[in-house]
């Protein structure tokens, strides 16, 4: 019997501050759990939205609209820490894993649990926080050796000026 703990995937994940479990089929909206990427996600931990373009608009707006008023416009820092650069308070967040863990469930102060995100958007966020890296990626846990090979550093006005009309046109999958 298991007493506690998702009832989907097969992974466990833990608030990155108590590392109580999350209890991500209570908390999570009804909207967008069910899409082949959250599935895959919550039964391996790796998010398969990472460095693909289509999924980056809306992992963009996602950040925007709730991120970037601590975290600064493009990840560089304001009342939250800096999210664009190699140095993570909690080195777990160089995993998909550890990042979901930390945006659903906070950490410490101002940091609170964004759970409210739908699933599915919270990995098109995540994918967006990866691409906004201005620092170098040989390190990043959430790269493939290929996808570290092709990696740029973020580009605000390459993306502004062409990547983010011609990541519109793509699909996100
Ligand atoms: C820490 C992401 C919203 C304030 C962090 C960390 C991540 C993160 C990944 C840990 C960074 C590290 O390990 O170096 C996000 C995302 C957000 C969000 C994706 C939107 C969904 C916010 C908001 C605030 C905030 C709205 C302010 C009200 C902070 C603070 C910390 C933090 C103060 C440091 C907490 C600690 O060290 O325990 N955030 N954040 N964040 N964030 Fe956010
Ligand atoms: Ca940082």
């Amino acid at each position: 019997l298991v007493a506690s703990g998702p009832s989907i995937g097969q992974e466990t994940f833990r608030n990155t501050v108590t590392g109580d479990v999350l209890d991500i089929d209570a908390n999570a909206p009804a909207e967008g759990r069910d899409t082949p990427a959250v599935k895959k996600f919550l039964e391996t931990g790796v998010n398969p939205y990472t460095e693909v373009p289509g999924c980056l608009p809306k992992g963009e707006e996602v950040y925007l609209e709730s991120c970037s008023g601590c975290h600064g416009h493009v990840g560089e820092g304001k009342v939250g820490p800096g999210l664009a650069d190699a140095y993570w308070t909690y080195p777990k967040n160089k995993t998909d894993k550890g990042i979901f863990e930390t945006i659903f469930g906070g950490a410490n102060g101002m940091m609170g649990p964004h759970s409210d995100i739908e699933l599915d958007n919270m990995l098109k966020l995540i994918a967006w926080i990866r691409h906004i890296q201005v620092e170098d990626v040989s390190d990043a846990d959430w790269l493939t050796d290929e996808q570290k090979k092709a990696f740029k550093p973020f580009d605000l006005k390459k993306w502004e000026s062409e990547g983010k009309a011609a990541a519109e046109k793509q699909e996100c999958k």
